[in-house]
Formats: structure tokens, C-alpha cells, sequence
């Protein structure tokens, strides 16, 4: 069975709404709901004192009505008691500005009242449901985002920071403070990075950041461990996709017995399909061959600049199934009934303003029975011979103050690096610097300015065992401590591999475009390198005019690419094409495959104009023999192991 369905939030409803809730649930082949979320102020209306009653009656009524509940701690927005009871339990920005309740996230995370509170409303909801037929998993949290820099934070990271450099000296020598007279002599002195007058210390932004993945880690995993207690369903929170990156999603995803993701795309289009792909296959790739699962989608919304844009007939669908398609073992939406009053009232939900009568609840009523009838696929895997390099480390680097151009965006050239084999009708997987490759035919490392001693080696590795890659450029700049590589860059190791020494970087002035000597422009970046394999593109402009912009080198049984610079869309494209080639234009194919050798091929068609499949086939989706599929179009083929 695959799961689908929305968060539910009842409380903001009365009777007559819950009886019309359960009818169109059971229309729209709902079977999951994420109750509680946002529910603190009413299981705890006071410290310590709780009030069940209310959920005790909907959970019963969901599992009357065959809705299996995911469970949520509801700690990610406090009441306001507990604004007035623990004041210091209340973030403080970099400026030192104290945040108060009245919107949502409002916590510090480091502050030991508020993790005894969460971990208090997660014991009691445990032991009150853990053994409630209709809970199906558990919903710790939601969305990790919230940073804080009061005093509790400044302790709670003197001590981690004492754990990862175990003296001063140390610390002091990492963060290279001997410049600037920032030496630091005692360990009160060190703090969280706060508003400064200028540059922050590089090396403190750095751990400040890793701090703060192992604090969620920890606040995650203390109500995780409560939860067990009482509890053998599975835990899970919600990992905010694309661009918060607050925790380490690789680590994160290991402390979860499911992952699953909130993805709302952030344009129109084809831009939001290909967005889609590029959430779920991260999903897939945090989960490391587990299960994982969309935890919110929006019916009809995009947020982007400032509007929140709808999304076209057949989107719903489309966006369902492009996630389910790359591994999700179902879909959920943000939420199942569209508020009419609070913080979110103009958010889209499953049943709109509108109500039942409306598009938007007939293309949920559509996509609900659609994924009822791909029930077979639940458990299957998808496997990519293609992978992009994803680092938590190489992200916050590239935050630092004091970089050679504010231009330098480590999520755009992730995003980019996947959008280019999306675009391709490649299927790829996210993979950290240090994990094994050898399974990968071809890997990008997008700008991976920081790259460890051991993610250089294991890069060389890959090639020299015979894999292809290609390294953006800016990669392999610093080590793991943001420490400068001396005597050229990339990393010796890197080197070896590309077989290139780069002496300088060369920033592009804001809105300069560069032309390369095929004609493909460029922008934002370029390098002054030395190549010993052969340059593909060469520079045309200044003191670089005839040295290399792309290269391609042989090392061991592999093969290397550097690109030193930003090609243009189609330039990148190109790139990427000529090296693992591509398919079917507008077609995204996925297989998922099962363990007995069955294989459920998914087609979405995103072109304007019908386009033949591959090879014909019997369209589970319908019913129906397909050969083509129009404009729009959706089709899910199965194909058994042939004895
Ligand atoms: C998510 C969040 C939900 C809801 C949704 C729609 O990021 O987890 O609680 O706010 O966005 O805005």
C-alpha cells in the first residue's frame, strides 16, 4: 500500500465539518493523516497539565474511518505560557534581538527548558498512543529550522567545541585567529557567531553551523528515544527541502527510520517538476536505499517571490507522481483542509475554500485513486548509475564572509548540476564526497569549495578505478577546517585526478559575460590553470585569452572533466550530454524495481506535444495499452522478470 493523504488539523473545525471530513476522506482514498502538528496550546493548555480527550476522539474517528494517523510532537510552536514561563527558552538573533510567541518556531533549541518541555509533551503522547491501533508512525517536530545565539547556545557550543578540538590552542589554530587579534585566551570568551562589525571569522561560522546539525540531532533524538519507549512504529520529522540547511541532512537522515521531505517548489512550470525530481532523488539518497516518503506537497501552491502561484490542471498528479516515481512511498499535502482564518488561510489544501465542488478536490479525488492502484510498487527501489556530490560542509563554507564573489552559491550549483541530467532524462542520485562511488558510471562535484583530505582521495579513487567525473569550479578549495590548499588548487589529490594546477581565481564582474572559444558564454567565475590532458574550451578574454576553461584528462582506468567557469544553460547542457549522453526529450522515465525482479516504469510526459514510449505496454494508471502519451500525460508500465 502507498500512503496518501495530508496533515490534519481538526481543531481549527467543529462537528458538522469532522462528519463531511470523514466522507470526502474516504473519497479521496485518504489513508494517512498527520495529526497534531501545531497542537501544543491544546494537549498542554497549561504546564503540565494535559487534555487528550479531543485527540482520543479523532484518532478513534480516523481509525473507524480507515485513516492511519501519523502522530506528531507538537513542539515545534510552544503556547504562549511558555513564552512568560521560560523566557530564556525563546530564540535570540545574531543581533540580539529576543523573538516572543504570536507566530510559529519559537524555541531555542539549545535552551534546557524547552528540550525538557518537548521532551515532556513527546513522553505523555507516547504513553498515551503508543499502542493506539490507528498510529502508524510518529511526526517529531516539524521542520527543523529555527538558530539561536542567546547565552544558552553560547554555552551549549563552548562545550561542543571543546569536545571537537579539545584545547584552545587547537581551536585557536583552526579558526586561524592569530590574524585580526582574535586570539581567544579563555573559553568564555568564545561565542556564537553574533552581529560583528564586519567579516565573521570563517572557521567559527563553520562550526557554529555543525554545532547547531548535532543540536537538532540531539533535540531529534531524545524525543525519537521517549517515543520508542512506548512505541514500536516508526519516527520520522520532516526535512525542509530545498534550501534550508540547518542539519545535516545525511546525518539526519540516518537517525530516522524513514525519511520524509516537505517539498514546495519555488517557480512555475517545468521548473517545479524538475524541482520535484530533485527533492525526491535528495529523499532517496538521504535514505540510503530505505524507505522514504513525501510528507507535505501543496495542492496548488508555488511559492515564488513573494506569491504564492497556482499550480496547472494535472500538476497535482503529476507532482505525486514524479515523487512516487523516484522512491516516495506515497504522497501527503500541506493540508487537508484549507484554513479560513489564522496564518496560513491562503496556503492551498485538499479541500479548498471552495469545498468539495471545486478542481482542486476532483484532481485530489483523481490522484488519490490513481495511487490506491499503485499499491504493488510500495517497497520497491530505484538505483541511479549517475551521481551529484552533496555536502553539508561544502554548503556552509561557501556562507562565509570574505569570499571572492558573492556570486558563489553552493545550492544553485547543486540544483543546476541535477537539473542539467533531469533536463537530460538522466536519473541521479545525491552522494556525500566521502561515500563509495564505484557503482556511479558518472559523477559531478558541483562547487565544492570545502572538500576534506579524505573526500580529495576518494575522488581520486573514483577516477583512478576507472570512474568519470566532473569538477565544477571552486571545488577542493579549502580543507574541512577552511584552511587555504597551498601550492595550487584543487587539493593535491584532485589534481592528480584532473591533471590541472590552478594558480588564481579570476571573479567575473557582476552581470560579465565571457565568451569561450566555441562560443558558449559564460559567467560569474573563471580560473588561470595549467592543464597536463587536453583543454576542450579555452578562454578568449584578457590575460586568460587561450588557456584552459574546460579540460579533460585520463588518470588510472578513469576520466576526469574540470570546468573552470559558469557555462550558459545550453553550454552546460551540452556538456553534460556529451558525457552521458541523454533520452527521450520532455519524457521523464523512472524505474522502481522489486526484489523478485518486477519493474514498474514511470512515464511523465511534460512536453507540450505527445510523445511515443519507448515500447508499448499495459498503463496501470488506466488500464489501458499505451504507445503514446499526450501533452500532460502520465503512464505507469509493468514489466515482470522473464523466467
Ligand atoms: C511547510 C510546513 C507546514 C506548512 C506548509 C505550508 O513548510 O511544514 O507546517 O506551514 O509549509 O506553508
Amino acid at each position: 500500500m502507498l500512503f496518501f493523504g495530508g496533515d490534519y488539523n481538526p481543531e481549527q473545525w467543529n462537528e458538522a465539518v469532522w462528519k463531511e471530513d470523514d466522507a470526502l476522506m474516504r473519497r479521496a482514498h485518504v489513508n494517512l493523516a498527520t495529526v497534531g502538528v501545531f497542537s501544543w496550546a491544546l494537549l498542554e493548555p497549561e504546564e503540565g497539565r494535559y487534555d487528550f480527550a479531543w485527540l482520543d476522539a479523532h484518532l478513534d474517528r480516523l481509525y473507524a474511518n480507515g485513516v492511519a494517523v501519523d502522530l506528531a510532537t507538537p513542539t515545534a510552536s510552544p503556547p504562549p505560557w511558555f513564552t512568560l514561563a521560560h523566557p530564556d527558552a525563546l530564540p535570540v538573533g545574531p543581533d540580539g534581538t529576543r523573538l516572543v510567541h504570536g507566530s510559529r518556531d519559537t524555541y531555542c533549541l539549545a535552551a534546557p527548558a524547552y528540550r525538557t518541555a518537548a521532551r515532556n509533551i513527546a513522553t505523555a503522547l507516547a504513553e498515551r498512543y503508543g499502542a493506539h491501533p490507528g498510529v502508524a508512525m510518529w511526526h517529531v517536530h516539524n521542520e527543523y529550522t529555527t538558530l539561536c545565539w542567546c547565552d544558552h547556545t553560547a554555552a551549549a557550543f563552548r562545550e561542543w567545541l571543546q569536545q571537537r578540538h579539545g584545547s584552545l590552542e587547537v581551536l585557536n589554530e583552526a579558526w586561524g585567529t592569530e590574524f585580526w587579534s582574535q586570539r581567544y585566551g579563555a573559553w568564555e570568551q568564545v561565542l556564537p557567531p553574533r552581529a560583528t562589525q564586519w567579516h565573521k571569522n570563517p572557521g567559527q561560522h563553520l562550526d557554529f553551523r555543525r554545532f547547531w546539525s548535532d543540536t537538532v540531532l540531539a533535540a531529534y533524538r531524545e524525543q525519537r528515544d521517549a517515543i520508542r519507549a512506548h512505541s514500536d512504529r516508526p519516527v520520522t520529522t520532516n526535512m525542509m527541502l530545498p534550501a534550508y540547511q540547518n542539519v545535516d541532512l545525511w546525518a539526519l537522515g540516518r537517525e530516522v527510520d524513514l525519511v520524509a521531505i516537505d517539498h514546495y517548489p519555488d517557480a512555475p512550470g517545468l521548473d517545479a517538476a524538475a524541482d520535484t525530481a530533485f527533492a525526491a532523488d535528495r529523499a532517496r539518497s538521504f535514505a540510503g536505499g530505505r524507505p522514504w516518503l513525501l510528507m507535505e506537497q501543496g495542492t496548488n501552491t508555488v511559492y515564488s517571490g513573494g506569491r504564492i502561484l497556482g499550480k496547472e490542471p494535472g500538476e497535482i498528479l503529476r507532482h505525486t507522481l514524479g515523487h512516487i516515481a523516484r522512491g516516495s512511498e506515497g504522497a501527503l499535502f500541506f493540508q487537508w483542509r484549507q484554513s479560513r482564518a489564522g496564518s496560513e488561510t491562503w496556503h492551498s489544501a485538499m479541500v479548498p475554500h471552495a469545498g468539495a465542488d471545486s478542481r482542486i478536490f476532483r484532481e485530489i479525488q483523481q490522484a488519490g485513486e490513481i495511487v490506491a492502484r499503485l499499491g504493488e510498487v510500495a517497497g520497491s527501489t530505484v538505483t541511479a548509475k549517475v551521481a551529484v556530490l552533496h555536502d553539508a560542509d561544502a554548503w556552509w563554507a561557501m556562507e562565509v564572509d570574505g569570499l571572492p564573489s558573492k556570486d558563489l552559491d553552493y545550492h544553485d550549483a547543486l540544483r543546476r548540476a541535477h537539473r542539467a541530467l533531469w533536463d537530460a532524462g538522466i536519473t541521479a542520485d545525491f552522494a556525500h564526497p566521502e561515500h563509495d562511488l564505484s557503482r556511479y558510471r558518472f559523477v559531478v562535484a558541483p562547487s565544492l569549495f570545502l572538500l576534506s583530505d579524505a573526500g580529495a582521495e576518494n575522488l581520486r579513487d573514483y577516477v583512478a578505478g576507472g570512474g568519470r567525473l566532473l569538477v565544477q569550479y571552486c571545488s577542493g578549495v579549502v580543507n574541512d577546517r577552511l584552511h587555504a590548499r597551498l601550492g595550487g588548487y584543487p587539493a593535491l589529490p584532485l589534481r592528480e585526478a584532473l591533471g590541472i594546477r590552478i594558480e588564481e581565481h579570476r571573479p567575473l564582474r557582476r552581470d560579465e559575460v565571457i565568451v569561450l572559444s566555441d562560443g558558449t558564454r559564460a559567467t560569474v567565475w573563471s580560473e588561470s590553470l595549467r592543464a597536463d590532458g587536453e583543454a576542450l574550451l579555452t578562454y578568449t578574454h584578457g590575460m586568460l585569452a587561450g588557456k584552459p576553461a574546460l579540460t579533460r584528462h585520463r588518470f588510472g582506468a578513469g576520466e576526469s572533466w574540470y570546468l573552470s567557469t559558469r557555462l550558459d544553460d545550453s553550454g552546460y547542457a551540452a556538456l553534460i550530454t556529451q558525457i552521458v549522453g541523454s533520452g527521450t526529450p520532455g519524457l521523464e522515465s523512472v524505474t522502481r524495481h522489486a526484489q523478485d525482479g518486477t519493474r514498474w516504469q514511470f512515464f511523465l510526459n511534460h512536453d507540450v506535444d505527445p510523445v511515443s514510449l519507448p515500447e508499448p505496454g499495459l498503463d496501470l494508471l488506466t488500464g489501458a495499452h499505451v504507445s503514446e502519451l499526450p501533452a500532460g500525460g502520465c503512464a505507469v508500465l509493468r514489466k515482470r522478470r522473464t523466467p
